[in-house]
């Protein structure tokens, strides 16, 4: 597995804020939630809370509403959870996208990029389906144009992460969560005995 670098934060400024970003199918869900656990931390995700607030599925509101209008509440979704303390913050993939988004999640968590190689997002995108409301983006018929999304998401992820993990298809998620907990150990506030 590999490891990247905590490079701009100081072990003083301990994080109760942690916020997994990566591209879709990257895992940011599963290692949400078992980080949450592990820290125990509330697990927000902003897809998850979407959904359940707007009562539609993604794809619905992309349809019904179009794209700017769930971008809208994904922003109010993140900015919700500036001022809440112990949270793991799974990201939807184009969160980072938003300049004022980015300038948050700098502000105020311990950004982890998940990155994932491109073939192993599509794999697990495509397990999920036709049953999959949630990405109404993923061009899976359309390889180069999706391989090329990727290329893009991952120049913004990597300017905002604070640690970065590569990950293969290889590794389990309780390896990959443990992984990342093992490094961000020093940095973040309150860990459970
Ligand atoms: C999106 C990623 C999705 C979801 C929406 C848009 C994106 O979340 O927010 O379909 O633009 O990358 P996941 O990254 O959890 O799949």
């Amino acid at each position: 597995m590999g490891i990247g670098i905590i490079d701009n934060i100081c072990k003083n400024d301990k994080a109760d804020k942690i916020a997994l970003i990566g591209f879709m199918g990257s895992g940011k869900s599963t290692l949400g939630a078992l980080l949450a656990k592990r820290l125990n931390f509330n697990l927000v995700d902003t897809d998850a809370r979407i959904v359940t607030s707007a009562k539609q599925s993604i794809s619905e509101i992309f349809k019904i509403h179009g794209e700017a209008y769930f971008r809208t509440l994904e922003s109010n979704c993140l900015h919700e959870q500036k001022r809440i303390k112990k949270i793991v913050l799974a990201c939807g993939g184009g969160l980072p996208c938003n300049p004022q988004n980015r300038e948050l999640l700098k502000l105020c968590f311990l950004v982890v990029w998940i990155n994932a190689p491109f073939d192993v997002c599509c794999k697990r995108i495509l397990r999920l389906g036709v049953n999959d409301t949630s990405r109404p983006l993923a061009m899976l018929d359309n390889v180069e144009i999706f391989e090329k999304l990727y290329n893009e998401r991952s120049k913004i992820y990597q300017e905002i992460a604070n640690y970065t993990i590569n990950i293969s298809n290889q590794e389990t998620p309780c390896a990959v969560a443990g992984e990342i907990l093992n490094v961000l150990h020093p940095y973040i506030s309150d860990i459970p005995k």
